[in-house]
């Protein structure tokens, strides 16, 4: 978004108008320009689209970096889960629960290599990038871990709990970074990124089974 921001104060100043908006006396300055502009108005008009070209190649370009680094950003998230799910097995009291948690992480694998294969076909090399969101997220399922007793059904709720905001915060990555890069013309990667987006989703739906079925029952029992 501050790219954005970025790239109009930039056409501003390739466009040579001033960035204040007044100069004080109630004619802003950028009026007064303009108005010196249009009286040239046949040697401008070429010039105009000149830069209006290099205002979209800048654009794309811009949206390149930030679609790379969106991907970094990601990259570094599925890896830390790699780490952090088998803690969340090792956590977890119901067999049902363990097994989904065991699951995901080989799930997870795949979408790490997934994206060594979007980085190839980008021709770039695969990079991490720390993401905090995730850091946040994966931190406070280890609270929740510490502020519940083992064995019990209540930590299984927050550790449900917790992991469906880790695959929130990846379904909006992957379903906003698969559209990004439909926009860019990369059809391969999109389909790639839809492919994981389709199993987080069904990550996070096997979650809330688990969770309607019989955990939250469960917990609801105990004392
Ligand atoms: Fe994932």
């Amino acid at each position: 978004m501050a790219k954005t921001t970025s790239s109009g104060t930039s056409a501003q100043v390739k466009t040579g108008k001033p960035t204040s908006a007044t100069d004080g006396k109630g004619l802003s300055s950028s009026n007064k320009v303009s108005s010196k502009s249009l009286s040239k108005s046949e040697s401008q008009m070429p010039m105009k689209e000149e830069n209006h070209q290099d205002n979209i190649k800048q654009n794309d370009s811009r949206l390149e970096e930030f679609f790379h680094d969106e991907l970094k950003d990601i990259y570094w998230a599925e890896k830390h889960l790699v780490k952090t799910l088998p803690k969340m097995q090792k956590a977890a009291n119901a067999r049902e629960l363990k097994t989904a948690f065991a699951d995901h992480l080989t799930v997870t694998k795949n979408h790490v290599e997934r994206l060594d294969q979007v980085f190839g076909i980008l021709g770039k090399k695969p990079q991490a990038k720390k993401c905090e969101a995730m850091e946040g997220i994966t931190k406070e399922g280890e609270t929740i871990i510490g502020d519940t007793e083992a064995g019990t059904s209540t930590r299984d709720v927050g550790l449900i709990l917790a992991a469906q905001k880790v695959e929130h915060y990846e379904i909006a990555t992957y379903g906003g970074l698969a559209q990004l890069a439909k926009t860019l013309g990369y059809d391969e990667i999109s389909n790639l990124l839809q492919t994981t987006l389709s199993e987080e989703k069904e990550a996070d739906q096997n979650l809330t089974s688990l969770a309607e079925n019989t955990i939250n029952q469960s917990a609801a029992s105990e004392q």
